[in-house]
């Protein structure tokens, strides 16, 4: 054990001499309350000594020059093992929950507590599987060995699971810096501890449920892949025109009140990955509030169980320790990690990185270093990079296929795209989901700005959307290139008033009405919308376009576009017209009301050709 002394403290940067034998990144005890920081550099001191700086993770009230800044010998690392799901940290991984019932609202420093619980009984069911060395990309079956002597302990080995919550099976790995062997032991099926020892090498190294890993470093993978599987998210302005990938990197930068939050609460409740990490980093607490009340209540579509049964939250909120907000995005990767090299997809929110990277130009502040732009430290583009590129679909140690996928919201301040954070970020992420505050003012929502957002994904998760339905890339594409149409036509129209278009030209007025009413927008507190399956999301925009094209046939035969606008499926219904009920189907019909949405298209396509027979009729004459 190295100890030193405090010799100088600047907020959540304390100075100590003495743990020049300590090294770079351990975690450090300082002062009477044992709070924990991590020594993020080591410089020469005013004397000869070394001076340790060190950032403190909690609140250091009381803290003295003189006092005692003690090495633990290891880097920042959290706990990895069943228990993790449904459970509330903080940055550093110290349980919410544990530590209300034992300081009440507020936490006291130095508080511990356990980050997995000690005491608590797992189903531990043995599998001792070979890992294949091969590096195709589907995982080979796992192959139960008979006699456990043979078994390597080989890194991401699966020694066994444990049921964590209805929909996770936690698997019990050999950790990657094993020192290799023959497993000599196996624990019988039965009701353990994460303490457990439940296997043994001959190399005397013995494996227990949890494992502990730093979180600055990333955990080993045996091979990255190529991420062509895209993460439905069930919206349907990401899905069909900015999709994600699995192992995909996005960011969602936006003014004040224009919908990361929501947008990101969207995804996390509706995509299709196996566990969700959400860090609430330096927002208001009451969002995170409303992740805790909600969630539990709501109930995945896909497994028909609560969303909470795959949610880590970790939850550092504007007003704790800004320190523990740096560190916090690296602690939720390092879960994500654990859970990717399971053979799970896992998804990060992370709102937001703008308040992170204030948290790293605080502490580059205090430690006083040479500011870059807008006074962020020189180094925020290389840990940004760090962080998302941390993202990845890969093939696991134990020839698995897992993801982790990452989702960071930005808020530039003043809504300027061009400051740093939001800029360099960019040059990190292949998904831009912009959002756009006149569309937010307009309460179009999402408000993802179909002109400046993009997704460099959409090539590669083509085949699956081809599976779908093959026509995905074509009405996407006509679709996107009919909003641009109406966004030159809209200058115009602003200039010279819409009367002065053609018919066919005010057509793309219309439809485009229809696409951002009935398709874009997609509110999050509707029922029946909220959530979009894939075959919904381009049925619809098939049959709006589908209307688009029909009705131009109409208008090149000579039918105006006020017949067109008025066309009725059924004068004597309440459901109004064609064009009003376009805009309403994303809302009237369920996503199992299949056949209902094919009734509307047929209904639709007949009454368009009788418009355009009428006219073919009338040439005739
Ligand atoms: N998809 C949506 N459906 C319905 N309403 C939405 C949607 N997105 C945003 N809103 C509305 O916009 C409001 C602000 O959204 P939100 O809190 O997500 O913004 P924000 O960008 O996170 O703001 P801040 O900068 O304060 O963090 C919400 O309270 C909600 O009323
Ligand atoms: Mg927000």
């Amino acid at each position: 054990m190295i100890k030193g002394k405090i010799t100088r403290i600047s907020g959540p940067i304390v100075r100590a001499t003495g743990l020049g034998a300590a090294g770079l990144f351990d975690v450090v005890e300082v002062g009477k309350k044992k709070i924990i920081g991590e020594i993020i550099r080591l410089e020469a001191g005013r004397g000869k000594e070394t001076e340790a700086v060190i950032q403190v993770y909690e609140d250091q009230t009381g803290m003295q020059a003189g006092d005692e800044a003690v090495s633990t010998g290891r880097p920042l690392s959290v706990l990895l093992g069943p228990g993790l799901i449904g459970t509330i940290y903080d940055g550093i991984q110290r349980p919410l929950e544990t530590l209300f019932n034992q300081d009440g609202a507020f936490m006291a420093s130095g508080s511990r507590g356990e980050a997995l619980d000690a005491r608590k009984l797992w189903h531990f069911v043995p599998s001792v599987v070979e890992p294949v060395e091969t590096t195709g990309t589907k995982a080979k079956n796992e192959v139960v060995s008979t006699s456990s002597t043979t078994v390597k302990a080989t890194p991401g080995l699966v020694l066994g699971t444990v049921k964590e919550t209805e929909s996770i099976t936690c698997k019990i790995m050999v950790p990657p810096h094993t020192k290799g062997g023959n497993i000599i032991y196996i624990k019988e099926e039965s009701d353990v501890t994460i303490d457990t020892v439940v296997a043994k090498t001959d190399r005397g190294e013995e494996f227990t449920l949890a494992q502990w890993w730093p979180v600055r470093v990333p955990r080993p993978v045996a091979e990255r892949l190529a991420p062509d599987e895209p993460l439905v998210t069930g919206q349907r302005v990401i899905d069909v025109f900015f999709p994600l990938s699995k192992g995909g990197t996005a960011a969602i930068p936006g003014g004040f009140g224009t919908g990361k939050t929501m947008t990101q609460h969207a995804i996390a409740k509706w995509c299709d990955a196996d566990v969700i990490i959400y860090i609430g980093c330096g927002e208001r607490g009451n969002e995170m509030t409303e992740v805790l009340t909600e969630f539990p209540s709501l109930i995945d579509p896909r497994t028909g169980r609560s969303l909470m049964k795959r949610t880590i939250l970790i939850a550092n909120t504007s007003n704790m320790p800004v320190a523990a907000r740096e560190v916090s995005i690296y602690t939720g990767v390092t879960l994500a990690e654990f859970y990717r090299d399971m053979g799970y997809h896992v998804a990060i929110m992370a709102d937001s990185t703008s308040r992170w990277a204030e948290a790293l130009r605080e502490l580059s502040g205090r430690m006083e270093e040479m500011p870059a732009e807008e006074g962020f430290p020189a180094y925020l583009p290389t840990r940004l990079a760090e962080f998302y590129e941390r993202a990845g679909r890969v093939q696991t140690q134990n020839n698995a296929t897992g993801s982790v996928t990452i989702i960071g919201a930005v808020s530039p301040p003043g809504g300027d795209f061009s400051e740093p954070v939001t800029q360099h970020t960019k040059r990190f992420i292949r998904c831009f989901w912009e959002l756009d505050r006149d569309l937010a003012n307009a309460r179009h929502y999402p408000a993802i700005s179909w002109t400046d957002s993009y997704s460099e994904y959409a090539e590669e998760v083509r085949p699956w959307w081809d599976n779908v339905n093959v026509n995905w890339a074509r009405t996407r594409q006509a679709a996107l290139d009919l909003l641009k149409k109406e966004q030159r036509l809209s200058e115009i129209v602003r200039l010279i008033g819409p009367d002065a278009l053609p018919d066919d030209q005010r057509l793309v007025l219309v439809t485009a009405e229809i696409i951002k009413n009935g398709f874009l927008q997609q509110n999050s507190f509707d029922e029946i919308d909220m959530y979009c399956i894939p075959s919904k999301q381009l049925h619809l925009l098939e049959i709006i376009m589908e209307f688009h094209e029909k009705a131009a046939d109409c208008i090149k035969l000579g039918a105006p576009l006020i017949k067109i606008q008025e066309l009725d499926d059924d004068e004597d219904d309440e459901r109004g017209t064609i064009r009003e009920q376009l805009s309403r189907l994303k809302s009237t019909y369920t996503n199992d009301d299949i056949a209902g949405l094919a009734a509307f298209e047929q209904r639709m396509l007949i009454v368009l050709e009788n418009l355009a027979q009428s006219y073919i009729q009338k040439e005739r004459l």
